[in-house]
């Protein structure tokens, strides 16, 4: 079952209440939720408080998606807020990614690891057994808005095959989806399509939402 998060990083803040009830109206299954540094990426967005304040109120499940340079201090700070689903940390950003996954895990969350476009696969191959989903930028993170790199979905085909021969992780992607390659992008492997402004950047949200759901349920 594929599935479509809304990822809130080029919404409308002052209107974040009435943007994310449209887009859940209209089918988002997940909220996707990014912190970001301003060290780690160029760009600062919102903490622990603010993903609090929404996880705590929203009606679908919520995945924290950390871009920042200490991600074992952010998932303590995230830890015990109700409504978050998986935290996923960039492999890039962790000295030992093996303690983060153990923290996560033991906040009672799903770990997930991201992997940048410049990053190898080799770098996370290690950790598969140990995480149950896998985040697949399709873009550098940090900012939506940006094409998506189309090798990355050679990278996605590669993570659908070594999950067929020996361990099972949800594949995200993230990253450049719009309803003209969501089908695309969910025909390489993904089960979990995060859309950012492909949703919170257009003028009416639940139709943005529907065009993509559709395209997604013929894939
Ligand atoms: C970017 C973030 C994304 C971003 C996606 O680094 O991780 O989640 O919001 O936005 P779009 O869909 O516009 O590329
Ligand atoms: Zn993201």
């Amino acid at each position: 079952m594929k599935m479509l998060a809304g990822s809130v990083l080029d919404a409308d803040f002052w209107n974040l209440e009435r943007s994310v009830s449209e887009a859940v109206s209209a089918g988002v299954q997940r909220l996707h939720l990014d912190v970001a540094d301003g060290s780690f990426v160029q760009g600062i967005s919102f903490g622990d408080r603010i993903v609090r304040s929404i996880a705590e109120k929203s009606k679908v499940p919520c995945d924290v998606h950390l871009m920042v340079t200490h991600p074992e201090s952010q998932v303590k700070l995230l830890s015990g807020i109700e409504g978050i689903s998986t935290i996923y940390f960039h492999i890039e950003s962790a000295d030992n990614p093996k303690s983060v996954i153990n923290a996560i895990k033991s906040a009672g969350m799903i770990a997930g690891i991201a992997l940048s476009p410049g990053s190898s696969l080799q770098n996370i191959k290690g950790l598969l057994s140990s995480v149950d989903a896998v985040l697949v930028m399709l873009v550098e993170p940090g900012r939506g808005g940006q094409r998506m790199i189309p090798q990355m979905l050679e990278r996605v085909k590669a993570l659908d095959r070594i999950r067929k021969d020996k361990n099972h992780f949800e594949i995200a992607v993230d990253g450049g989806i719009k309803v003209e390659n969501i089908r695309a992008v969910a025909g390489a492997g993904a089960d979990v399509l995060v859309v950012g402004s492909g949703i919170f950047g257009q003028n009416d949200v639940g139709k943005a939402v529907k065009s993509l759901v559709s395209e997604l349920n013929f894939s």
